[in-house]
């Protein structure tokens, strides 16, 4: 009983599914946010809790985000009408779509400006500016780029007109083409970059401080993180995946593409904190920096070694691809949704939708300087202090990824027939039962006494 609308693009092989997947998830969640958030929560303890979330909740979540995807063929939305009125479900399962498209649409929007600053450091690079930094000017580089709306402006449309140049092509032209080149460059330029870590002589130091928990250094708001980060860094919870499974063909393994994808992602953040942290330990530097970690330490590394400029270049480059691949994907949702309901063609939807996210994006541009202050929920004790960029950030990944996350397995692990995702989901009966425990217990339970607990 499957539906498929043979007007549907699809994927030309598993191999480019596969890369598009991993070019979504592998992002600024990786080599920005994963490495400044562990040193927020003072290391290895909040990674072992983030391993934890990702391998229980977010590899479960993940297949069932591609089965619905698969089964419905739509964007997100439509995916959900379609098959709570095929099941007779609540139409209210619909939401987990509209929030979904919601949610991609608002990280996007702060998404790009930090894509933006990533453009900025490769120009940086490329003129030499990190050369004989000390602490100091490292700390002003950042801070004037962060006080010039105009710069930071300029930054981020390049960022979206990028973005909505790979859009525009559509799924096989577009994001198969840029993920095909690009992840690969990624993989390699990672690997150097740790390699040179390794000859800072703090190396030891780095991998220690990733990989030995000390739990005392861990709170209920970094157990929250480390969870909403794990959604974040798949790509999950805003039906993002729904929309890469809704060009999926029948024929391809979902729990072994999972797989593949939720390992590449995690080797990858892994490797991006093994290349900063021995980096932030021979320097001296803070490692609980703050989003401006890689932005503020590396550069003052990379200035004060031999051939710094060449490895500055190098990982802003990667960054730039990391987050390309994953902003192609935030934009995708919403663009399909458009150009499924209105009489616009896929260029016009695309431009509609980026334009839109450009603009929701002029918010966070100004978080950094004209309204740095201006804290719009500063009322309630708990968002004392957050400017809407921060805001942006707390709503998504604290509160829209895990609910609708939590929503989404719920659905699938509740409320649709064992037979209807046995047939999805080619593999053997005793892995399939291990996933079903996960989304019907693991998974929801796990959401829901993080969420408690931390409010
Ligand atoms: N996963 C990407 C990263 O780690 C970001 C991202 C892309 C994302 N698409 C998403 C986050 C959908 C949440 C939902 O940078």
């Amino acid at each position: 009983m499957s539906y498929k609308s043979h007007s549907h693009a699809q994927w030309s092989s598993r191999m480019a599914f596969v890369l598009a997947a991993v070019g979504s998830s592998v992002g600024l969640g990786n080599i920005w946010k994963f490495p400044y958030m562990t040193g927020e929560s003072g290391g290895g303890a909040f990674v072992l809790v983030y391993l934890i979330c990702i391998f229980l909740v977010g590899l479960p979540m993940l297949m069932s985000e591609w089965l619905l995807g698969r089964l419905g063929q739509k964007n997100p939305i439509s995916t959900m009408g379609d098959i709570t009125r095929r099941l007779k479900r609540s139409r209210a399962w619909v939401l987990i779509g509209v929030a979904g498209i919601l949610g991609a649409y608002l990280i996007l929007s702060f998404y790009s400006v930090i894509g933006g600053w990533a453009l900025a450091y490769i120009q940086m690079a490329v003129v030499d500016t990190f050369s004989g930094l000390d602490n100091d000017s490292v700390g002003t580089l950042f801070g004037n780029l962060l006080a010039s709306p105009v710069e930071l402006l300029l930054w981020h449309s390049l960022f979206m007109i990028m973005t909505i140049g790979v859009v525009v092509g559509g799924v096989a032209g577009g994001l198969e083409r840029a993920a095909k080149t690009l992840m690969p460059a990624l993989a390699v330029l990672l690997v150097l970059l740790v390699g040179y870590a390794a000859t800072t002589g703090a190396f030891a130091e780095g991998a220690a401080y990733l990989f030995t928990p000390d739990f005392s250094k861990i709170t209920r708001d970094g157990i929250l993180a480390a969870l909403g980060h794990a959604f974040f860094t798949l790509s999950l919870g805003m039906g993002i995946m729904m929309a890469y499974g809704s060009y999926l063909s029948d024929d391809v393994n979902i729990g072994r593409s999972a797989l593949i994808v939720v390992v590449m992602d995690t080797v990858i953040a892994l490797l991006a904190g093994l290349a900063i942290f021995p980096i932030v330990f021979a320097n001296g530097l803070d490692a609980a920096a703050g989003p401006g970690l890689i932005f503020q330490t590396l550069p003052l590394a990379f200035g004060n070694m031999a051939g710094g400029w060449l490895f500055g270049l190098l990982f802003f480059v990667l960054l730039v691809f990391a987050a390309w691949t994953s902003a192609i994907s935030l934009l995708e949702p919403l663009v399909e949704w458009i150009e499924e309901r209105s009489p616009l063609s896929r260029v016009g939807s695309t431009i509609v939708a980026g334009l839109a996210t450009w603009a929701l994006g002029l918010a966070t541009v100004l978080s950094f300087n004209i309204w740095g202050d201006f804290a719009p929920l500063g009322m309630f004790d708990k968002f004392a202090g957050m400017t809407i960029f921060d805001l942006l950030d707390y709503v998504t990944s604290k509160l829209l990824l895990p609910l609708t996350g939590l929503a989404t397995v719920m659905f699938v692990g509740w409320f649709m027939g064992r037979d209807e995702l046995r047939s999805q989901l080619n593999m053997s009966d005793g892995a399939f039962t291990l996933w079903r425990v996960a989304v019907r217990f693991i998974a929801p339970i796990g959401v829901v006494i993080v969420f408690v607990s931390s409010l």
